[in-house]
């Protein structure tokens, strides 16, 4: 049977460090506040002043990924760039980051699912290796939140949460009899909650994307009610973690880390406790890093791997998220071969 399995997994964090007593020169926030509700001591963000684009640090994690992977550039079948904040509206982030790549003819595919992002990707690379179609596939998450935030003390509710970052991992089929890779997914989506996190402006909606006016109403930063977004978390991630393990016919005593999508510490403290699993098998960086949105995850597994709290040989992983759309997702993922 053909299986998705992880070669090589890579990340990169822009230099910037920004901490919580930075962002307080900037708005009229605290470090006390910040850590209390969301756990976040710092977040890196790219060089101020400087064009660094969303397929830039794409590149840098990608390189990591195929270094890892004993892949060149040429053995990339197709590549699946998820991101909320491409380098610019149109062309996505994929045909930058090919190019980037030294590459002229993969195709590259662009997924704009949030914080669900790298799940919905790895889905869908999944999907293309077991039709046959592709065999090595880059898939990638990256996002630039900082240069799109509003820093004065009217965004203070959203700018502290967001970071940089860009992870990346090489999926490749292969025949086996063995229950490795990829194991079972599943995608979900409720746009009635479309508006509860959203990012408006530029919109091709209105007669003019863009203009003074609609600049004067703030649509150009993301908007966010945090406490509904919350209370969905609570409920969805528990609920589609044990509909995801009851579609691989496991429980939670088969999986060795749990490894949820970085939002908000609270939220993860909460998922653990409901999950009611101990805390070592929960792994969580959004005390460095923030909300890297559709980075976190490959960031994560890349930094699991790292820190030997996963064996790339033999770990069984739970992946999950849940973020603007509203979409949420989980992944179940075994290594080996
Ligand atoms: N510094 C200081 N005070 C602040 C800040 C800040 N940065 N931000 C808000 N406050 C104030 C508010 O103004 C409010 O003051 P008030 O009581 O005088 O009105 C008070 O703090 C409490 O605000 P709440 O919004 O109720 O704070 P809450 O505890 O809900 O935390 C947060 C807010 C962190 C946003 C939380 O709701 C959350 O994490 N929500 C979910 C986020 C999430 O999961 N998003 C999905 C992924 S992102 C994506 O998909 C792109």
């Amino acid at each position: 049977m053909k299986r998705s399995v992880i070669k090589g997994t890579g990340r990169y964090l822009p230099s910037r460090c920004v901490t919580n007593d930075d962002l307080s020169k900037m708005m009229d926030t605290n470090d006390e506040w910040i850590q209390q509700r969301t756990g976040i001591k710092t977040r890196y963000w790219i060089p101020e002043g400087e064009t660094v684009g969303t397929s830039d640090l794409a590149l840098e994690a990608s390189k990591k990924a195929l270094d890892n992977a004993g892949w060149k550039p040429e053995d990339i079948d197709l590549i699946i760039f998820a991101t909320l904040s491409p380098d610019i509206f149109f062309p996505g982030a994929g045909c930058f980051l090919q190019t980037k790549l030294g590459l002229t003819e993969t195709p590259a595919l662009d997924i704009r699912q949030q914080c669900t992002g790298f799940l919905y990707a790895m889905s869908t690379a999944d999907a293309y290796i077991r039709s046959g179609m592709y065999n090595k596939v880059l898939v990638v998450g990256a996002e630039v939140h900082s240069t799109g935030l509003d820093k004065t003390t009217a965004g203070r509710d959203v700018a502290v949460l967001f970071g940089d970052g860009a992870g990346a991992v090489c999926l490749e089929g292969i025949e086996t009899d063995k229950n490795v890779g990829i194991i079972s997914t599943i995608l979900k989506a409720d746009g009635q909650y479309a508006e509860k996190l959203k990012l408006e402006l530029p919109a091709s909606k209105y007669p003019e994307r863009i203009n003074a006016e609609l600049l004067k109403t703030g649509g150009q930063y993301p908007t966010m009610d945090g406490t509904r977004i919350f209370k969905l978390a609570l409920r969805k991630l528990p609920e589609i973690t044990h509909e995801v393990l009851g579609k691989a016919e496991m429980t939670l005593d088969d999986i060795d880390m749990v490894i949820p999508h970085q939002a908000n510490l609270r939220i993860n403290e909460a998922y653990l406790k409901t999950l009611g699993i101990p805390a070592e098998k929960m792994f969580n960086n959004i005390q460095k890093y923030g909300n890297t949105t559709a980075a976190t995850i490959p960031i994560a597994l890349d930094e699991t791997i790292e820190q030997g709290l996963v064996d790339p040989k033999s770990s069984t992983v739970l992946l999950s998220a849940l973020g603007a759309g509203l979409t949420w997702a989980a992944m179940i993922y075994r290594f080996g071969e």
